[in-house]
Parts: C-alpha cells; structure tokens; sequence
C-alpha cells in the first residue's frame, strides 16, 4: 500500500500519536490557522531545534531573542504596513473574501500563478469566467490585504504582533556590531513566534496564523558578498536549481549544479548568497529528507517580497499538497538597515571591507525557515505503510523516544521490576527512554513505530536467568539479544551512528 491510498492514515496519526492537534481550541469548535502541538509533536520540535543549535554552532552562528510585539513605526520603516499584502477577492453579492493566487491556482491548476501581477490575475479571472463558489456571482476588482495582526500596548500605543523574527533582529545591529567586535560577517538566527492574519487559512499546519520562525542572518560587506572565504568550502556541493526562466518555459525539474558553476553562469550573483543556499540544504538534509523530494525555485520579479533583490525557496515535494516551501533564502541587500537608519535617525554605517576609510550600511543575506513546515512536511516524507504496518522513518536523533523499553508480559512481578530497573537505568544515561506495559507486545511495538522509535526493548524469561535483554530494530524488525550492563553503551553508539554528516 502506498501512502497516496493511505493519506487519511496519516492524517489521522498525526492526531492520534500526539504529534499536532487541532484548529485550536478544539471544544470551543477551533479558529482557522492556530494549532496545539502535542508530547510527541513538542519533542520532536525541541529535538530539530536541539540538532539546530548544534549545528549552528559548528557554523559559527550566534542566537538572539526579541518581543514578539513592536511599535507601529517598526513596520512603518520595514515596509510591511504598506506592502505585506495579499491580493483577494471580494464577490460583489455576498462579500466572501478569496486570496486571488490560491483561488486561481486552485481553479486553474495547470497554470503557473505564482508571481503574476494584479492585472493578469484580474485578466485570468475574466478570461475564466470565474465566480465566486458560494453564490455564483461575480467579483469585484482585486483588493490588498494586509497581514499584519494590529494590538494595543498600555493605554494608547499602537503595535503590531511580528509578522516575522526577521526584523526584529535587524533592530539589534548597533548591539550585534559592538558584541562581534566589527568581525563580518555577523551571523545571528532567532527562532520564535510570528503572525499573519491569513485570510482563510486551509491546508492544516502549512499556513498557521501563529507560527514558528527559524531565521539566519548575515549582516555583511558588499564586497565580502563576492569574496567568501567559507564559500570555498562547499562551493563543489551540488543542488537541484530551478531558476525562474526554466519555469517560464513550464518546466518543473530543477538543474543539480555546482555552487561554484551556478557563480560562473551567473545562476546565482554572489558567492555569499551561494553559501546561504547551502547552509538551508544541509539543515534540511541533516533531518534526514532524501534528495529527490528537495528543490530551490527562485522567484520571479514579481513573486519577491518587496525587500528582496533574489530569492529562492527550498521546497519539499508532499504527496497532500504538491510542492511546499519550508524555507525562503533572500537576498534584501542594505534595504532594511536603510529603512531602519532613516526611521530611528541612527546611523548604521561602518567600515566592513579591506578599505576602512569606506563606510557602508550592511547587506542582509537571511534563511526564513517555517519549523511547523518542516514538521509536517518531515512527517509527511517518512510516513510508510509496510504490508499494513505503520512505520515513521524519524532518524534516530530526532525521534520522540529513543528506545522503548517493555516487559514482555505485564503481570509477571520479577519481569516487570526488572523492565522498570533497565528503563531506569536508560533515564539514568540520559537516554530518552519511555516504559510500556500496556497491552499486547505486538500493539506496544507498532505504537511505537508509529512513533519512530527506532529501537524497542524487551524484558522476557530468558532476562531473568541470564541477564540479557533483546533489542528489535524498527524497520528491519530484526532482533538481538544484548547484555543489559552494555545496553546504554549500545544505544548511544547506534544512536551516533545513524547521525551522519552528509558531505
Ligand atoms: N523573513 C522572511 C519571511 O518571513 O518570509
């Protein structure tokens, strides 16, 4: 059985395993765009970004944490007030607002919409013959919409929830600078919560009204941009390219290129921006995605957030919802430190090249990752059902629990208080152990599959009289028979092992 015959399976896992729940609250019938994660949904969470920090640190990035609120003249001065906007549709009889894109791609699915100006949108609609679903009427000229969810502070201060982290840690340079002692590039990240008043939001946890952010930034040199050192470290990596004029021609597959072909044919402009593509692939494929579900598709002019000189996006290919972007990589040059100097009348020059009598403002090079896209396009990509059983296929390191541990029959006192000692023990070698008893063997073995725990431990007769324990293996689900004074030593090494650097 394939998972294309088994979608609602997966839907429902996801529920029924604890991963994601919702439109919460779900009592109160749940509010389009906002969902709870659950224990299992939470530590797999915690164990991306855990692996994230990690890696990051062996990229030399730093982290940062702002309010997720901010004056109206922050986003004034980004730019979101007047222009983070969508384009939607309003019927003339009875109001109901479509996102114009979403709503032609779906009624048009074979043609490209992504990045079409307002007036072929409207042009699109005509020639169409398009009304709206409800009532049949037709609808009115295409409007914007902004995104942005406006509050309150105290008494009488206008402010925005962010829409992304981004900005936010932009308004930290002057502090960043200082910290880094003028060694460029600064790379920072910040991962937390932003918000867009999605318009009618659908497709689960793919388009959240309150979602996670996981942003990298660069601030660097104009020249720095050209001449990157760490680029001649993975400039011979290849990744699959799909640049906006192989679209125009209606093509899907991208291009596997070198970083350091895509420079000399000017696919790609800079090599620092070359080293950003790359660092999103690597945390991506470190999760454990196999390539052929990976693709950058660069935007068109028209498709690019309006702070964006080039943008690509790494998308993953799903089964439910086609080709999903988990990650924008975009070039916003000096825009936003411009913005920002003009607005607070600060002044964010420095000298950052060879020549230190020149003085420039920073070019931002940035990685927006969605972790909630990440988690379920993850999910998604290593759900399997095999011969009737479920198997999630989560690397060992990312896994809710890392083993299960289970007496093999649960009123047998001798065996189950050894079966607690083992499962303690495990807690003990801080490894994430979790005890069962509950049920057959075979049930507890499949909950766990459908958990991902790659290894499950069971305590039998045999245990008693000699001291060893067997460990059955997820996907093969083939048994050994272990000592238990060597089980943690073998978990963590299994565990090591199955983590590796991909290039
Ligand atoms: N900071 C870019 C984005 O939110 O997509």
């Amino acid at each position: 059985m394939k998972i294309d015959d088994n979608i609602e399976t997966f839907n429902s896992l996801i529920k029924r395993r604890g991963f994601i729940w919702g439109p919460s609250p779900e009592i109160y019938g749940g509010l389009a765009g906002f969902y709870s994660y659950g224990p299992a949904g939470m530590a797999l969470k915690n164990n991306i970004l855990a692996l994230y920090r990690r890696e990051l640190r062996y990229f030399g990035f730093g982290e940062v944490e702002c309010p997720t609120i901010m004056p109206e003249i922050v986003w004034r001065a980004s730019g979101h007030l007047d222009r983070f906007i969508d384009p939607v549709i309003r019927c003339k009889k009875c109001s109901t607002l479509y996102r114009a894109d979403k709503f032609l791609q779906e009624q048009c699915p074979d043609l490209m919409i992504d990045g079409l100006s307002f007036q072929k949108m409207e042009n699109l609609i005509h020639d169409h013959n398009l009304s709206c679903p409800k009532c049949e009427t037709p609808f009115n000229k295409i409007e914007e919409y902004n995104l942005m969810l406006k509050t309150q502070v105290g008494n009488n201060v206008t402010a925005y929830l962010r829409p992304e982290t981004a900005t936010t840690t932009y308004l930290l340079f002057n502090r960043l600078n200082q910290d880094a002692r003028r060694q460029y590039p600064i790379k920072i990240y910040q991962i937390g919560k932003a918000y867009r008043n999605e318009i009618s939001p659908r497709q689960g946890v793919l388009r959240m009204r309150a979602f996670d952010q996981f942003e990298l930034q660069l601030f660097i040199g104009k020249q720095q941009e050209m001449v990157f050192e760490d680029f001649e470290e993975i400039k011979e990596n290849t990744l699959p390219l799909l640049d906006w004029k192989l679209q125009a021609e209606n093509k899907d597959k991208p291009e596997i290129i070198s970083l350091e072909k895509a420079i000399k044919t000017k696919l790609l402009k800079k090599p620092a921006y070359a080293y950003c593509l790359y660092i999103s692939y690597y945390l991506t494929k470190i999760l454990g995605f196999p390539e052929e579900v990976i693709r950058f598709r660069q935007h068109s002019i028209n498709e690019r957030a309006h702070y964006a000189d080039d943008a690509w996006d790494l998308e993953i290919k799903t089964r439910q919802f086609g080709w999903v972007e988990i990650c924008g990589v975009h070039d916003r040059t000096n825009y936003d430190l411009k913005r920002h100097g003009e607005f607070s009348k600060q002044n964010f020059e420095v000298s950052m090249g060879s020549d230190s009598e020149i003085k420039e403002i920073p070019q931002i090079l940035e990685i927006a990752f969605g972790i909630d896209r990440i988690i379920y396009t993850l999910l998604e990509t290593i759900f399997n059902v095999e011969e009737g059983r479920i198997n999630l296929k989560l690397i060992p390191i990312l896994a809710p629990n890392t083993v299960a541990v289970f007496p093999l029959v649960k009123n047998k006192e001798n065996i189950r208080n050894l079966a607690v000692k083992v499962h303690r023990a495990l807690l003990e070698n801080r490894i994430n152990s979790f005890f069962d008893s509950a049920g057959s063997i075979g049930k507890r073995y499949r909950r766990q599959d459908e958990l991902g725990t790659k290894w499950c431990i069971t305590i039998d007769y045999e245990s008693l009289d000699d001291n060893t324990v067997t460990i059955r293996e997820r996907d093969s689900m083939d048994q050994i028979r272990v000592n238990i004074s060597d089980l943690a030593e073998i978990i963590k090494k299994k565990q090591e092992s199955k983590y590796l650097h991909f290039c």
